[in-house]
């Protein structure tokens, strides 16, 4: 991650070299922090409020202090400013002390280059979050696994993992929502399968309707995407990205993940179509 600019509750834009957390704080200690990443287009982070309204809930979920939306907000436009880069990725953090952290780091260059070849998935077993104290649908930074399940599939010369839960019902990737149409319908995981309720997904979701699309969500096996038309991944910072091949199977491409990433820059005012 090449840094641009932090900024910090209670102090403003710091150098991105000075340490901000406490050494008590138990986002390090334990992981018990909530975060956002958030696209930046032509310098305005997309989707702020559905990011800190899904914040404010993860925060709730993992028992932190109410957060502190405005302080946010704030901390959000003063990094932005420092970093003075169109397009960008903004993090935003809210940790048990509490510390509010706005964080903007550069744009990684990769994404369009994997967007016109298309993604390899592997699937590989996760956690489906039944239970409140698994977490369902919070974005905490125990990120571990999640990253080590990337780093799985990277190993196994694939993009990205897909994971399924143990009867091999289809959940999410480690930082992406999943989709696959067959005719004029697009399936996607319901969110009871405590999967994270992405912001991309539930803008996918608006745009499929405005592109004709019905979409359907629900409990689906690893079985009916390996058979669908076409499928591709959501997220805020890769946004509507193809799958071309799933545990070896090979997927055609097809012309909706192309439709919906156009539709995507569209409506986020992004300057560069998709
Ligand atoms: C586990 C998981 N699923 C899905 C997503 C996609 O969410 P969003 O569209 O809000 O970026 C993310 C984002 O990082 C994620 O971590």
């Amino acid at each position: 991650m090449t840094l641009l600019a932090v900024a910090v509750g209670g102090r403003g834009v710091v150098d991105p070299e000075e340490p901000v957390l406490r050494a008590d704080d138990e986002a390090l200690l334990r992981g018990r922090a909530a975060f956002e990443t958030i696209r930046v287009y032509a310098g305005k982070p997309f989707k702020l409020a559905e990011h800190l309204d899904r914040l404010a809930g993860s925060a709730a979920m993992i028992g932190l202090p109410e957060v502190n939306r405005l302080e946010l907000e704030a901390l959000a436009e003063q990094a932005l400013d420092a970093a003075a880069a169109p397009d960008a990725v903004l993090r935003l953090y809210w940790t048990p002390t509490p510390a509010s952290i706005a964080l903007v780091s550069a744009l990684a260059d990769h994404y369009d280059d994997l967007r016109a070849r298309g993604q390899k998935l592997i699937s590989l077993r996760g956690v489906r979050a039944e239970e409140p104290w698994l977490l369902p649908g919070v974005k905490s930074t125990s990120y571990a696994a999640n990253m080590a399940a990337e780093a799985e599939a990277k190993r196994q010369g694939a993009d990205d993992a897909l994971f399924i839960d143990r009867e091999g019902t289809v959940l999410e990737g480690p930082t992406t929502n999943v989709w696959w149409r067959r005719d004029r319908t697009l399936y996607t995981p319901s969110l009871d399968l405590g999967i994270l309720a992405g912001v991309t997904r539930a803008t996918v979701l608006a745009l499929a309707g405005d592109s004709a699309y019905a979409v359907e969500e629900g409990h689906y096996g690893l079985t009916a995407l390996l058979a669908a038309d076409e499928a591709f991944t959501s997220s805020s910072v890769r946004e509507v990205m193809p799958v071309t091949e799933v545990d070896g199977v090979p997927l055609t491409r097809g012309p909706a993940a192309d439709e919906l990433q156009a539709a995507l820059r569209s409506a986020a005012g992004a300057t560069v179509p998709g």
